[in-house]
């Protein structure tokens, strides 16, 4: 069997799916890339673990021959926050370091790549409430600049090149293993933590601001999903809008308040307020439930629920 790399492996999205995947085809399978964060130790003891970044392209070259590589997941990324204080950077990860990624599948003929996009993609021009998988793009961030360029490159890649390139637009994921960093949507992460620990916590978007969101569950399925798909099944390939829930910060609180009485929310919006005022409230991602089956099991009070109990678990005291 030819094997699995996964850059960006150290991160919130990566760590997770590495370990699913992992347990799907076997730990010397798949192959762990991070950049500059160490992997836990459980990471490096399960299977293989390599230093490379993106932008790299020598290096990655080399795992993928090392390693007899056939399928890429992608998961590594500047994202909306820090892509607006250092654009540069975002420009050389998000673009350059895909740029690579699909150069190395064409000259190795690499079997999938998979490059998640991000309701970042849209802008304000786009319909807001259930925003459609077709519609103006036209992002304000350096985010969804490069994650837009993502989806044309990837859809590109495939139609001239016939490179299998496929992507999703992830909304806001929550989750509870590894912290997010450096996004607009991290307020959905930090309130869970904050309110386990601290019981209140203060909210950079104001408290009516609604955005998409998911749980890391149906983030992990539904990636793994699409790379399963037969391709006979999609018309579109690198841009599939995928949601599971849409709800404000205000409604956040409350499902916490629910199981923590005690908890308050402030809000003190700062610069990401306007990143989150640019992308959409909800979207439609029929598309993606007709060509390969898409359907979410988590909602909000589910989520809720489960990630208090797992995150107080966590954050319990070591005796
Ligand atoms: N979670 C991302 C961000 O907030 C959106 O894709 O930047």
């Amino acid at each position: 069997m030819k094997k699995i790399l996964v850059t960006g492996a150290v991160g919130q999205i990566g760590s997770e799916l590495t370990e699913k995947l992992r347990k799907k085809y076997g730990n010397e399978n798949v192959v762990a890339a991070g950049h500059r964060t160490q992997p836990t130790e459980e990471m490096r003891q399960a299977g293989p673990f390599e230093f490379a970044s993106v932008t790299d392209k020598e290096a990655l070259e080399k795992l993928v021959v090392k390693y007899n590589i056939d399928t890429i997941y992608n998961m590594s990324s500047i994202l909306s926050a820090t892509g607006e204080k250092n654009p540069q950077l975002a420009f050389q990860v998000n673009i350059l370091g895909l740029y690579n990624l699909l150069e190395i599948g064409r000259e190795h003929k690499l079997k999938r790549i998979m490059i998640p996009s991000s309701i970042a993609a849209f802008g304000p021009d786009a319909p807001i409430d259930n925003t459609p998988n077709e519609t103006i793009l036209r992002p304000t961030t350096m985010y969804g600049v490069t994650k837009v360029t993502g989806e044309l490159m990837g859809n590109y890649y495939f139609q001239r090149f016939g490179l299998d390139v496929r992507g999703l637009r992830y909304p806001g994921i929550i989750s509870y293993k590894t912290l997010p960093g450096g996004g607009t949507t991290d307020y959905a992460v930090a309130i869970y933590y904050e309110a386990i620990k601290n019981k209140k916590y203060t909210c950079f978007v104001r408290k009516d601001t609604v955005l998409p969101m998911m749980y890391m569950p149906d983030c992990i399925n539904a990636i793994i999903q699409l790379a399963e798909a037969p391709i006979s099944q999609l018309k579109h390939h690198s841009d599939f809008n995928v949601t599971a829930m849409s709800f404000s910060v205000g409604e956040l609180a409350k499902s916490i308040k629910e199981v923590i009485p005690e908890f308050t929310c402030e809000y003190e919006p700062d610069f990401r307020q306007d990143i989150a005022d640019s992308w959409p409230n909800s979207l439609d991602d029929s598309a993606a439930r007709n060509e390969w089956g898409w359907q979410p099991e988590y909602d909000l009070k589910a989520m809720t629920r489960d990630m208090i109990e797992k995150l107080s678990e966590k954050l319990k005291p070591k005796l």
